[in-house]
Order: structure tokens, then sequence, then C-alpha cells
């Protein structure tokens, strides 16, 4: 048996350049694991059995831990089946990058307990071919990405800081919210000097002294969600209010983190909150 973390992402910065003729938008963002995770077992079994503790989430054939378990038997050859076990801390519809997170633990349990027929590199690849942002989880926890997000760089541990994630009652669909963003053709040489701006950023954020300075945390996806849910608008504002150096949303919404705040204790009415860091793994270990 295989017990693993299974955590969350945040994205200090989410630039997005433009849309692509497949449909979806090239980014390029920074991305940060953080330690609220869920946990999953796994374990060599007669057959398929995929349970979870959260019975609003569909265990079938959709779930991207299915997808990541059927894709690893499919690109490796192996006959075997697989006892998985979810046990769900992450909010759903968040930004947080629960599901993609889960379907990266799955691949690298499965790649264990098969004696580790496939490198990372492959691991990584497959994961982008069902979503996105899978690669990062098979990062060490720090990555900027581009492309879709699937193009990684990993980079040193930043200094670790609290950070207070707070997640709305609604929940976003990332598909809806890109939907919303309205881009018109970027030409090339707009995107060049974008991109060479954020990267000049990313060594400032390893310096650290500059992370209290809320320029360098920005969320192109802000906008087209709160089109679509005015109401987080308002939570930004609140949670302003609390005295936070940077609130952001995470990724396509709905939830926020808070950095750069006194001691405090978060308790926002209707929302969950939770109290976090950074959390980073060696090359050779999980979470
Ligand atoms: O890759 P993933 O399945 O996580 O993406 C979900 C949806 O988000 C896509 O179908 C697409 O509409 C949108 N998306 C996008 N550009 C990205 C990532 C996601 O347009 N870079």
């Amino acid at each position: 048996m295989l017990s693993l973390q299974s955590p969350a992402k945040i994205n200090f910065f989410l630039r997005i350049l433009r849309k692509r003729p497949d449909g979806y938008h090239d980014l390029a963002s920074l991305f940060q694991a953080i330690d609220l995770c869920d946990t999953m077992h796994f374990d060599l079994a007669e057959n398929d059995a995929f349970t979870c503790s959260d019975p609003s989430l569909p265990t079938d054939a959709t779930n991207l831990v299915s997808k990541a378990r059927d894709l690893f038997r499919k690109k490796t050859g192996i006959k075997h089946c697989f006892s998985i076990n979810l046990h769900k801390k992450i909010p759903q519809h968040a930004g947080l990058g629960g599901g993609s997170s889960n379907a990266a633990t799955t691949l690298w349990a499965l790649n264990n307990l098969c004696g580790k027929k496939a490198t990372d590199k492959q691991l990584s690849d497959w994961g982008a071919e069902i979503g996105s942002d899978i690669p990062f989880f098979l990062s060490q926890g720090t990555a900027y990405c581009t492309g879709r997000g699937e193009i990684l760089r990993g980079l040193a541990p930043l200094e670790n800081q609290t950070i207070w994630i707070v997640k709305p009652p609604i929940g976003l669909s990332t598909q809806r919210v890109y939907g919303q963003l309205d881009i018109k053709d970027s030409n090339p040489e707009y995107v060049a000097k974008q991109i060479l701006e954020l990267e000049s950023i990313l060594p400032e954020f390893a310096l650290s002294q500059r992370t209290k300075d809320e320029t360098i945390y920005f969320n192109d996806l802000e906008e087209p969600a709160f089109k679509l849910a005015p109401q987080l608008g308002a939570l930004k504002q609140k949670l302003e209010g609390y005295g936070f150096s940077s609130v952001l949303m995470s990724g396509s919404g709905s939830s926020f983190f808070c950095v750069g705040g006194k001691d405090l204790l978060l308790n926002i009415p209707d929302c969950q909150t939770f109290k976090c860091q950074h959390i980073n793994r060696d090359h050779s270990r999980w979470y």
C-alpha cells in the first residue's frame, strides 16, 4: 500500500498571452504547490476500484484519477489492476488544481507500485495529454509554466510564507472562465515582449525582497471570472480590507489566496478558509 499527499497549487502570477488555433490559450504563470492536500491510498488489486470520501465527485471513467490510471496502463502496457482511495480536502472548482494534482499523484504512485517503468519526463508528457496543469504537479513544487501550462521550468524553492486560501460557496468552471476572455489576435512581438517582462520578474520572487510588492502578483483570469460571478469582486475587496499585502484569485477561481498578512486568524462567513504554506519535494520522493 502506498499512501501519498496530493497538494493544491496557487498561481503567483498568470498572464494570458494569446488564443491558440486549437482553442486553448498560451499563458505564462508562476505555480507554487501548497500544503493543502488530499490524501490518496494506492495498492495492486484483483480488479480496479476507485473510492472517494466526497460523494459529489464522480468516480467513473470521467474522473481525472481514472483517466490517469487508464492512460498509465495504456502507455506502459502493464496489465495490473489497482485500488485507489481518495480522501478529499482540496475544494473543487476553486482554481487550486485538485483534480490535476490527484491525476499526477496517481501517475507517480502507479509507476512506483510497478517498479518505476516510466521516467518522470514520460509521466509528465502523459499527464499533459489529459490536463494542462498535471505536469506542474510532477515538478518539485515551484515552476514557471508556459504553453497551455504544460511546458515547465522548475525553480528552486521560494522563501516560505503563510498563505490564506479563501474558497467562497460558488465554484467556477475553468472552461467557462476562459470562454469569457476576449482576446484580439496577439501579434508575435507583443507576446515576445510580454514573455521577456515576465521572465525578468522571476528572479525577484527568488530574492523574495519584493514578494510584498503587490505588482508582481496578477491574474488575467480575474476579470473574466468577476464577469461571471460579480460577488467574487466584492469578496476580493473585503479580503483586501484585512490588510494583506496581496489578495489574488488562484488560477480560474473561485478561490483567493492572501499573502503578507499580520498573524491573524481569518474567518470569513460562508467561506472555507485554510492557513497554508509552500510545499516542495526532493527529486526522488513525493510531497
Ligand atoms: O487542460 P484542461 O482540461 O485543464 O483545460 C480545461 C479547459 O480550460 C479547456 O478545455 C480550455 O477551455 C481551458 N483552457 C484554456 N487554455 C489553457 C488551459 C485551459 O483555454 N491554457
